[in-house]
C-alpha cells in the first residue's frame, strides 16, 4: 500500500522536533481528519536554512512532513510557497489516493510558516 520512502520516512522521519528560536511558526489543522501540523522556520536572507516540524497525524501525514522539510531546506520562501502536496506526494513514489490529503497538512503547514513569517508573526 505504501511506498519504500514512505515506510522510510514515517519509521525515520527527518527534521522532527521543535526548534528552540524560530523565525516563523506555521500551524495547520486539516479539515478533512482533524490532524495538525506545527512548522518552525529559520530564515536567513530570503532561503530557509532550518525547518521542523511537529505532527500528529497518520503515517503518510509523517512521512509527508518529513519529505517536504528535506525538500524545502535551502530553497528561497519564494520557491518554498510552490512546493504543492503532489509535488511531495510524487517525491515519497505517490499516496494512495485516500491519503492524498494528508501531504496537504505539510505543504499547507509549510505556507502557514511562510505566511507568518512575512507578517512578522513568530
Ligand atoms: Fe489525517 Fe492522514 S488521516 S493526515
Amino acid at each position: 500500500m505504501y511506498s519504500e520512502k514512505v515506510l522510510d520516512h514515517f519509521s525515520n522521519p527527518r527534521n522532527v522536533g521543535e526548534m528552540a528560536d524560530p523565525d516563523a511558526t506555521g500551524e495547520f489543522g486539516s479539515s478533512h481528519c482533524g490532524d495538525t501540523i506545527k512548522v518552525f522556520l529559520k530564515v536567513e536572507d530570503g532561503v530557509i536554512q532550518d525547518i521542523k516540524f511537529k505532527t500528529f497525524g497518520c503515517a503518510a501525514a509523517i512521512a509527508s512532513s518529513s519529505m517536504m522539510t528535506e525538500m524545502v531546506r535551502g530553497m528561497t520562501i519564494e520557491e518554498a510557497l510552490q512546493l504543492t502536496n503532489e509535488m511531495v506526494a510524487e517525491a515519497l513514489d505517490g499516496l494512495p489516493p485516500e491519503k492524498m490529503h494528508c501531504s496537504c497538512l505539510a505543504a499547507d503547514g509549510l505556507h502557514k510558516a511562510i505566511s507568518n513569517y512575512r507578517d512578522g508573526i513568530r
